[in-house]
């Protein structure tokens, strides 16, 4: 509860503006910080004694004047500042003043006289989870009138810092204290709606205690015609904090930009917004059932089936088999399969899939035999890029009902995995491990998931903590495993995190020393009467695509923790994935990490994904072409239908499912244009030709395709159109692409 309270004060006190503020002429500025080690809310306090604490320069970090990096630490920076009134003088509003405190590497709490002001990122004890916003600047408001300046004698400015690793403390701009043109109070947010009914809301805040009024003009353009589709103009009246917005609505049938303008009627400043808006390319799947997956599922000799047949199209539908092997069930209504089958052998047979639209069969082989999990990348969800450490068992179910509501499911997404967050914080008696109170059935949870054929993933470390500083599975490897099975988990992300200490204190540095605790998890996953898909962690520097393949993992990361922004995408997804090809094969696949597309935000707060529509093609495009995971980040609840249609295509989903399991490699790269290609099972080959520049760009796609012999076909997958040679001429906005499957 006072967790909560303290959030709640943080968001109503910590109003934080992000303009950038052009510094008016009168300013007060401080470069000079008192500093002191440890953690205690007292240091608050502006009449504490702290003679004793160290003179620093608050525009370097600690650990560059003498002071040691530690990890996970709290530091204390105390600033005196004399904040004179004249500061107000020729001011045009009287009401705040900011505090621009240094950049913070990670995370800050701001007090002026012992009151909090701001914050930026979450502490560790946050209950949505730690978050580092070591690149902020911080803009503190402070309300004249109440806030308690000293006027004209020296105030404290106590900044309580965390510092997750690294470099710590203060660093950057000196302290400046100024106050802002009533303007700047100003600011304009536009959010895209984007479930049935789609449109953008064009909001106008005023942070200050001034009213203002102006003008919002909002214009809707076609981004491949130049033809302006709609436009709005408004004359606003904006009181303090009650933001006034309008509703412009659009159609996903275009790609289309939005531009929004706020002039401010008094001091004529100009705001300028500008959002590339949703659109839809792939085309709704029809109403006939269409099997959607691989025609392929391996599974161990004995090792319980599951499998959910993915089948879009209207429902009811009922699911037949005439030549089901015996030892195996097909649910009617849902098309689940499940039974076990003693003996290696690949198993073929015909399931058929009929509503009132129509019907459709696929010819199906079950791979039975040793080694077989992960014939095609594994399709599913993951809690991490969403919950975070806030991940909870109705969160799960939430997110799973919606992948079975929403369709996902019929396009493959099958697996559900909880990643850190659900362990206990201290094992049993026995040292089993159980789940925290947050997942109150562990045991139920999973049975409720292989009813509707869904696949369980859970997540550990092979050391004493995991990244997020829960229970790890050090020293009781062989138990974890164990109650994994109990459970009947199908899936285990065992992540590096604390292990890193063990290496250390062996000085091993070898690749031996981290394939051994890998293979400690192997042999006890793999003396499991159930198929475990064994997820290998990203290891600081090491390089786990080089090893991963000796203890067996069915893929590892290939890159540190994504984000939703372009530069991640840019970094983790091209790259990092160039020319690791080689090490990606059918059962041990590369792992770029798991997708930011929807609502994400690592904690209990959700955001839209920072990533444009086109960049989010661009992230779908590419991690298909390399064969990754393809774990959903999102909350799946919260889904809206252009995240929807982007995950739903099947021919795109294909070339990730494709049986020939060979990642794409970068073939060209001409300027800011880079083609991606792989060969599919079938003799095509599909080719991502991106744009990773700042620029859009033309481009010639016919000259861009590698072949060797005649082409036949050139295929818009995301289109799921065939192009003709006059199609091939395109415009590639910055950060976008285009995605062709070519046949000979
Ligand atoms: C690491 C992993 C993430 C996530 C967190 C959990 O950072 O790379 O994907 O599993 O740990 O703490």
């Amino acid at each position: 509860m006072k967790k909560l309270l303290f959030t709640v004060l943080l968001a109503l006190i910590g109003l934080q503006v992000d303009a950038q503020y052009a510094l008016p002429q009168e300013k007060v500025t401080v470069d000079k910080a008192l500093f002191m080690f440890g953690d205690n809310m007292d240091w608050a306090d502006p009449d504490m004694d702290d003679s004793s604490w160290n003179e620093v320069d608050a525009t370097r970090y600690w650990n560059e004047q003498g002071f040691p990096v530690v990890e996970k630490s709290f530091a204390w920076y105390r600033i005196r500042v004399n904040i004179p009134k004249s500061l107000l003088n020729g001011a045009d509003q009287k009401n705040v003043l900011i505090l621009n405190i240094p950049k913070v590497d990670d995370v800050d709490e701001c007090f002026l006289n012992g009151k909090l002001i701001g914050a930026s990122g979450r502490m560790p004890s946050n209950e949505s989870g730690y978050f580092s916003a070591h690149k902020d600047a911080r803009n503190y408001v402070v309300d004249v009138k109440k806030d308690g300046i000293r006027w004209g004698e020296d105030n404290v400015i106590a900044v309580r810092v965390y510092n997750r690793r690294g470099s710590g403390g203060l660093y950057g701009n000196p302290l400046n204290v100024f106050c802002p043109q009533a303007a700047e109070g100003l600011s304009m947010r536009i959010t895209d709606t984007n479930v049935g009914d789609y449109h953008c809301d064009v909001e106008v805040n005023n942070g200050f205690a001034t009213s203002t009024s102006g003008k919002l003009e909002v214009t809707v353009t076609d981004r491949e015609t130049g033809e302006v589709v709609s436009s709005v103009t408004k004359r606003l009246n904006i009181k303090r904090n009650k933001p006034v917005s309008i509703s412009v609505p659009y159609s996903m049938d275009k790609m289309c930009q939005l531009s929004a303008t706020y002039t401010d009627g008094k001091t004529g400043k100009v705001l300028v917004e500008n959002k590339q808006l949703k659109y839809a390319l792939t085309p709704s799947a029809p109403a006939a059932p269409r099997f959607n997956g691989a025609p392929v599922f391996g599974v161990s000799p004995g090792a319980p089936v599951i499998y959910r047949f993915p089948v879009s199209g209207e429902r009811p539908m009922k699911f037949t088999c005439n030549d089901l092997p015996e030892g195996l069930h097909l649910t009617e209504s849902d098309g689940v399969l499940s039974g076990n089958i003693d003996k290696a052998a690949n198993l073929t047979f015909t399931v058929t899939a009929e509503n009132a639209k129509g019907k459709a069969s696929q010819e199906f082989t079950l791979k039975v035999g040793k080694n077989m999990i992960g014939q095609t990348p594994p399709m599913g969800w993951n809690s991490w890029n969403c919950w975070g450490l806030s991940v909870t068992q109705e969160k799960v179910m939430a997110s799973t009902q919606a992948l079975i509501d929403k369709g996902l499911a019929d396009f493959g997404y099958g697996y559900i995995n909880i990643d850190d967050g659900w362990e206990a914080a201290e094992r049993n008696p026995d040292g089993t491990i159980e789940a925290n109170e947050k997942f109150p059935s562990m045991k139920g949870l999973v049975d409720w998931l292989h009813e509707r054929g869904l696949k369980f993933g859970i997540y550990s470390s092979p050391g004493p903590t995991t990244c997020g500083s829960y229970l790890g599975s050090l020293g009781h490897e062989k138990q974890d495993a164990e109650v994994y099975n109990k459970w009947g988990v199908d899936y285990l992300k065992y992540d590096w995190c604390s292990y890193e200490r063990i290496r250390e204190k062996e000085n091993d540095w070898g690749f031996s020393s981290c394939l051994r605790p890998y293979l400690l998890m192997q042999k006890y996953l793999r003396q499991q009467p159930r198929d475990i898909f064994y997820s290998l962690g990203p290891l600081g520097g090491t390089q786990v695509h080089l090893w991963g393949i000796y203890c067996d993992g069915n893929s590892w990361r290939t890159a540190p923790d994504i984000a939703d922004t372009w530069s991640s995408i840019y970094h983790v997804g091209f790259r990092l994935q160039e020319g690791k090809s080689q090490y990606s094969s059918v059962g041990h696949w590369n792992d770029p990490d798991m997708l930011v597309v929807g609502k994400v935000g690592w904690g209990s707060n959700l955001r839209e994904t920072r990533l444009t529509p086109d960049e989010q093609y661009t992230h779908i495009t590419l991690w298909t072409l390399l064969a990754s995971n393809m774990l959903i980040g999102c909350d799946i609840a919260q889904m809206d239908d252009f995240t929807l249609n982007l995950l739903c295509n099947n021919e795109v989903n294909a070339i990730n499912q494709d049986m020939l399991g060979k990642q794409a490699d970068l073939v060209r790269k001409d300027g800011d244009i880079e083609i991606w290609s792989r060969p599919l099972a079938d003799g095509s080959i599909a080719v991502g030709i991106f744009n990773v520049g700042e620029e859009d760009h033309k481009v010639d796609m016919k000259s861009l395709i590698p072949a060797d012999k005649p082409v036949k076909v050139v295929r818009d997958v995301w289109r799921q159109k065939d192009l003709s040679p006059e199609e091939l001429d395109c415009v590639i906005p910055l950060h976008g692409c285009r995605y062709l499957k070519v046949s000979f």
